[in-house]
């Protein structure tokens, strides 16, 4: 049973084979996630899809206080080494590292996405990706993707092709990335049923009309998950 919390904006916990990997923290700059206390969130790995401060605004807190592994691409990881984060590994699109034990194989590739990356300081963050979270451990089998911050784009479908996924974190807010119509597009691309969507509400041009995004999904005989800050779902 995997289980998924949302935190707002692209953040997730998502717990697997007793592991609990964090993706993308934006919580203590959000109003709406003022009842998350980023004290509380006790990650074994945290993944960050690209530098932009809405992905990752309360990273070097939480790896500094839970001592998390934090994965991104090259640049942002050296960014957050500067900061005094002792525990990171750098990856690059396409490439993957083997994480867990024996019990538990968990493999984490960073995939493309088309978007930009810079630090909140402004300093060069790399290219933008998304990552495939693939698992083989004693209760749960399966990969999920969680697509960063990203249009619509072919290269999703090579992800299928080599990891069959149970469900996606997808983007929906339009401006920035994609929106709904071109989510279920994706969902379609690395063919899944399962979409939670993600990147939406969080500023005016981001806000969406849920039920509308809903029917978009249902319209193409998907399911579109908008989970509430805090709340905490098994898949
Ligand atoms: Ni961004
Ligand atoms: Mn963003």
């Amino acid at each position: 049973m995997v289980a998924v919390t949302f935190y707002g904006q692209s953040g997730f916990l998502v717990e697997v084979n007793g592991k609990k990997i964090l993706f993308d923290p934006f919580i203590s700059g959000n109003e709406k996630a003022s009842h998350i206390n980023i004290n509380d969130i006790n990650p074994d790995f945290i993944l960050l899809t690209h530098g932009h401060q809405d992905h990752v605004l309360d990273a070097e807190v939480i790896a500094k206080q839970s001592g998390a592994k934090l994965i991104s691409n090259f640049e942002v990881t050296n960014w957050f080494v500067d900061k005094g984060v002792e525990n990171t590994h750098p990856l690059n699109h396409g490439g993957g590292v083997e994480l867990g034990d024996n019990d538990n194989k968990l493999r984490v590739q960073y995939v493309n996405a088309v978007h930009t990356s810079s630090m909140p300081d402004g300093s060069y963050g790399g290219q933008p990706g998304g990552f495939v979270v693939s698992y083989d451990g004693k209760d749960d089998k399966g990969a999920f993707y969680h697509c960063g911050d990203t249009a619509l784009t072919m290269d999703m479908k090579l992800i299928p092709e080599r990891t069959p996924l149970d469900f996606a974190m997808l983007c929906i807010g339009d401006n920035f990335t994609m929106d709904a119509k071109d989510a279920a597009r994706a969902a379609d691309f690395v063919k899944v049923q399962k979409v939670i969507g993600m990147h939406f509400d969080t500023f005016p041009p981001i806000e969406i009309d849920h039920d509308a995004a809903r029917k978009i999904f249902a319209d193409a005989g998907k399911e579109l998950m908008l989970m509430d800050i805090g709340e905490k779902i098994t898949l």
